[in-house]
C-alpha cells in the first residue's frame, strides 16, 4: 500500500486550485440513473470514490464516457441490474445513493446493507423509513435491502420528517420524490451545499424542487426526467484542509476555484483563533498563518455548523495553538481515531466521551503513523507538515478516496512530501474499509 513520506518544517507559498466536491459528485452521478437521457457532469474530482461510483453505474448497465478527465457523460438508458452489490457498498457507503433513483424509475432496487465502518455504526434507517413513507415496501433479505414501489410502479408523494439531519438520506429521498406521484415535503432536511447542488442538477433535468439548502424541501413529482449538463461545486472540505495547511505551517497560500460562502463557519472559527483569511474575490482566498494561534473550543454540527469532516484537521491545528481547546464531535461516534496517532507525534490530547481536549502548543515530531479514515488521514498530513523530522503515513489509500493528488498540490507550494508506491498485490485489498468523508 502506498505511503507518504513528509519532512516537516517547510514553509509553503503559492497557489492551490480546489477540485470539485466529491460529496456532490457522488449523488449527482447517482441522479443520472433517474433518466434514459445523457447527464453530463463537469468538475468531477479525480478521486477513488468517484471511480467506485462509476464502477457501480457501469456494473448495473449505464455507460460512462469521459471525453475529458473531469467530465463524465452518463447514460442510463439500458439498466440491467437494479442493485448495488456488497462488494461495492462495503468499499463505499455512498453507493446507497443508487437506491432512491432505481426505486423511483424502475420501481425496484436492492442494495447491500452497509455495515459498521471506521467511524462508527452508520445506519440507513432514515433513508428506508423515508422510502416507506413514499409507499415503498422495504424488506431485509440476506443482508440486502430490497425495496419495491407500490403496484402501479410509482412512488407517491408524502410528508417525510427526518428524526435526525442526514445528508445522503436527504439526497436519496429528494431523488426518489422527483419521480413520485404528487408532492413530497422533506422536513428537517440536511442543508449542506451539496444538497442544493444536487437539487440544481435535478431541476435542470426537469424536476420541481424548492427549498434545497433549507430545512424544508418541497418536491412536486414529475412523470419523467431528461438529460442535463451541470458543473459540480468546489470541495469545501478540501478548501478547509488547505486553509489549515497554510495556518499550521505559518505560511501564505492563495486558494483558488473555491466557494468561500460554503465554508463560512470554518473561516469564522479560524479567524477567531488567529488565522488571517482574506476573500480576494468570490472564488479566491488568501490565507496567512503568520501570528500566534489561540486555542478555541469547537463542536461539530450539521451544516451550517462546524463540519465533522473538518474536525480532525482542526484538532491538529489546535495542537499548535496556545492554551486549551475542547473539540466535541456530535455527528459521528468514534471519530477520534486520529488522536492516538497525533499523540504518538507528541500532541497532548485527552479524550472524554465525545470531547477531545487538546493542550497546546506541543512540539510535534515525525513518526510512522497509520491513516484510519479519509479526514483522519488529512489531519496526519497536516501534522507531518509541521512536525520536526520525518513522518511516514501508512495506508494513504484512505486519503486517495477523497483528495485529488494531495501530495502533488502540496509539493507545488513547497511542501516536502512524496508518495512511496507499493506493490500491486497490496493495492488489491486497498478499499476494503468504508469510512465517512
Ligand atoms: C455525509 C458525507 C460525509 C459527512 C457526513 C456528515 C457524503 C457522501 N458523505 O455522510 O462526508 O461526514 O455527511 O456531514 O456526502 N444516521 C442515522 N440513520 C440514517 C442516516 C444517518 O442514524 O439513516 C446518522 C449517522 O449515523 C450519523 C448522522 O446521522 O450519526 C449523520 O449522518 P449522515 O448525514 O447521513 O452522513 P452521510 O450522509 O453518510
Amino acid at each position: 500500500m502506498d505511503k507518504f513520506r513528509i519532512t516537516g518544517g517547510r514553509s509553503l507559498k503559492g497557489r492551490i486550485s480546489i477540485s470539485g466536491a466529491k460529496n456532490s459528485a457522488l449523488p449527482c452521478m447517482a441522479a443520472a440513473l433517474l433518466t434514459a437521457e445523457t447527464v453530463t457532469l463537469h468538475n468531477i474530482p479525480y478521486v477513488r470514490d468517484i471511480i467506485t461510483q462509476r464502477r457501480l453505474l457501469e456494473d448495473i448497465g449505464a455507460t460512462v464516457l469521459t471525453p475529458e478527465l473531469r467530465t463524465h457523460k452518463i447514460s442510463a438508458s439500458h439498466i440491467e441490474l437494479f442493485e448495488a452489490p456488497y462488494e461495492l457498498v462495503k468499499t463505499m457507503r455512498a453507493s446507497v445513493l443508487a437506491l432512491g433513483p432505481l426505486l423511483a424509475r424502475f420501481g425496484k432496487a436492492k442494495v447491500s446493507l452497509p455495515g459498521g465502518c471506521a467511524i462508527g455504526t452508520r445506519p440507513i434507517d432514515l433513508h428506508l423509513a423515508g422510502f416507506q413513507q413514499l409507499g415503498a415496501e422495504v424488506k431485509l433479505e440476506a443482508g440486502n435491502v430490497v425495496a419495491r414501489a407500490p403496484k402501479d410502479g410509482r412512488l407517491r408523494g408524502a410528508d417525510v420528517h427526518f428524526e435526525k439531519s442526514t445528508v445522503t438520506g436527504t439526497e436519496n429521498l429528494m431523488m426518489a420524490a422527483s419521480l413520485a406521484r404528487g408532492r413530497t415535503t422533506l422536513y428537517n432536511a440536511a442543508r449542506e451545499p451539496e444538497i442544493a447542488d444536487l437539487a440544481e442538477l435535478l431541476n435542470k433535468m426537469g424536476a420541481r424542487i424548492r427549498g434545497a439548502g433549507t430545512p424544508t424541501i418541497q418536491i412536486e413529482g414529475v412523470e419523467a426526467l431528461g438529460g442535463a449538463e451541470h458543473t459540480i461545486i468546489p470541495d469545501r472540505i478540501e478548501t478547509g484542509t488547505f486553509i489549515v495547511a497554510a495556518a499550521i505551517t505559518k505560511s501564505e497560500l492563495e486558494i483558488k476555484d473555491c466557494r468561500p460562502e460554503h465554508s463560512a463557519t470554518l473561516i469564522a472559527k479560524l479567524r477567531e483563533v488567529g488565522v488571517e483569511i482574506k476573500e480576494l474575490n468570490q472564488s479566491t482566498l488568501h490565507v496567512a498563518g503568520a501570528g500566534k494561534l489561540a486555542g478555541s473550543d469547537v463542536t461539530t454540527e450539521p451544516h451550517p455548523g462546524f463540519p465533522t469532516d473538518m474536525q480532525a484537521q482542526y484538532m491538529t491545528l489546535m495542537t499548535q495553538a496556545e492554551g486549551r481547546a475542547a473539540v466535541t464531535e456530535t455527528v459521528f461516534e468514534n471519530r477520534f481515531m486520529h488522536t492516538s496517532e497525533l499523540q504518538r507525534m507528541g500532541a497532548r490530547i485527552h479524550i472524554d466521551g465525545r470531547t477531545a481536549t487538546v493542550e497546546g502548543a506541543a512540539r510535534l515530531t515525525g513518526a510512522p503513523v497509520l491513516a484510519s479514515d479519509l479526514r483522519a488521514s488529512a489531519s496526519l498530513v497536516l501534522a507531518g507538515l509541521v512536525a520536526e523530522g520525518e513522518t511516514m503515513i501508512h495506508r494513504v489509500y484512505h486519503i486517495d478516496r477523497g483528495y485529488e493528488r494531495i501530495e502533488a498540490k502540496l509539493q507545488s507550494v513547497g511542501a516536502d512530501i512524496e508518495r512511496i508506491r507499493d506493490s500491486v498485490t497490496a493495492s488489491l485489498s486497498q478499499t476494503a474499509e468504508p469510512d465517512a468523508g
